[in-house]
This record gives C-alpha cells, structure tokens and sequence, in this order.
C-alpha cells in the first residue's frame, strides 16, 4: 500500500480532471468557449507550478470519449486550444517539461482524434522527447472502461502486470493524487485502473481559477 508518507519521498502522480469551464464563464456572462480558453490558460500555469514542485507526471482530462456529443462549434474551440497546448514548446522546454498523450490509438476503428490533433500531438511529443523533468499526459479521446477492456482483451494472461502492460501507456505509474475542480465529486471515467489507490482531492474552484496556490493545497493532501 502506497501510503503517503511514502508518496511524499519520491515524485508525485497528480491527475486533474479540470471541470467548471463553462460555469466560469456563464458566471462571468461570457461563452462557454471562453471559460475553455481560461481553462487552457490556467493548465498552462499549473503544467509550471507542477514541474518546479515535487511532480513527476501529471495527467490531464483534455477530452472524453463521451465529450465528442459537445456542439460541435464547442469540440472545434475545444480542439483549437489543445493545438495551442501541444504548441507551447518553447515554454515546456524551458520547465523541462516532455509531452505525452494516452486515448484511443488513431489507427483503431472507433478513435475520433481529427488528424490535425494527431499531428499536434505527435509534434509536441517529438519536440519534447529529450526533457528529463515532469511528464505532461494528455488524456484525449479517453475513456478508462475502454482503455481497461482493451487491455484484458489483449493481455496474455488475466494477470495485473500483463493487463497494466496492455494499458494505453504502460509506464505511466500510479496516480498518487487524483484533483477534481468545480465541486463535483465524480471520478468520470478517469484513469480508474492508475488511480485505484489514489487519494483524491475535490474542490469548488473552478478549473480557469485552479493556480499553483491551489496545486499546493491539494499537494498538502500526499505531502503530510
Ligand atoms: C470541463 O469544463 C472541461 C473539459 C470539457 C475539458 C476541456 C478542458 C480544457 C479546454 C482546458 C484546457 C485543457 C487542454 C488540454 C487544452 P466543462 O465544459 O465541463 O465545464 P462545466 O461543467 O462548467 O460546463
């Protein structure tokens, strides 16, 4: 069992499933597209604050397998600001920062990620690939159910090593914080294999008002 105290001597697994976009902005009287672009702004400051803290992965809920029902004037917008991530290279660089992304593979019969996003992704993961600090996932097109049925459907045995090697991204390790924004205390479908000893930290801020002052309260959970 990984207790934390044990969490808190070696680098840290956070997962965010950053929730309350629209409600920012419908708050504000603005689009929900706007509450998405805070909400990029805001992951862009918490992919820094987390790269100079005791964070070695953080993973990240971009887009759901069962987001893809969104007005498709809000998946375009959607899509828009994940191109604008995977093209904040010079930052990731400079926080040493190496992109990766676990979903649905793009050459499989019911992946949806567009090509302009596959090619976002597979840019961002090359112009990344020698930084040795934090490892920043994006989970797009993902849903954990079909992550977990593809995995004992091509695992050898139905053994937990042989169905962890079979998952999307077998070196990911365990989530050792998984952070919900926005007041809903839902886990959704989220890395429910990695996070299955997870401590999980629910709070009522909003994802585009989630900083690295908030990060460290919800770090204080694994931390004592
Ligand atoms: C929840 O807000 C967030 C999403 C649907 C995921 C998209 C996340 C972003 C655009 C933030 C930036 C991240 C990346 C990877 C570019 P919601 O629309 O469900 O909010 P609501 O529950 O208040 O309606």
């Amino acid at each position: 069992m990984t207790s934390p105290a044990r969490a808190s001597s070696r680098r840290l697994h956070v997962a965010c499933i950053m929730d309350g976009n629209g409600r920012w902005a419908k708050r504000r009287g603005l689009p929900r597209t706007a509450g998405h672009t805070a909400g990029e702004e805001a992951l862009a400051g918490v992919v820094r604050a987390a790269a100079q803290r005791n964070v070695g992965w953080l993973t990240v809920f971009g887009f759901s397998t069962e987001n893809w029902v969104r007005p498709p004037s809000e998946i375009r917008h959607i899509l828009g600001l994940h191109r604008k991530l995977f093209g904040r290279i010079d930052e990731l660089n400079a926080n040493n920062v190496r992109v990766n992304w676990i979903g649905r593979p793009f050459d499989e019969p019911y992946a949806r990620t567009p090509k302009s996003v596959q090619r976002a992704i597979v840019q961002a993961i090359d112009d990344t690939k020698h930084n040795t600090g934090m490892v920043l996932t994006v989970a797009f097109d993902y849903g954990s159910r079909a992550e977990i049925v593809r995995a004992v459907t091509r695992a050898h045995h139905t053994s937990i090593s042989a169905i962890n090697a079979e998952l999307y991204d077998p070196t990911l390790p365990p989530v050792d914080l998984l952070v919900r924004t926005s007041g809903e205390s839902r886990v959704s479908n989220f890395l429910l294999w990695q996070a299955a000893n997870a401590r999980v930290y629910f709070t009522d801020c909003s994802w585009p008002d989630f900083g690295a002052a908030q990060l460290d309260d919800a770090l204080a959970l694994v931390s004592t």
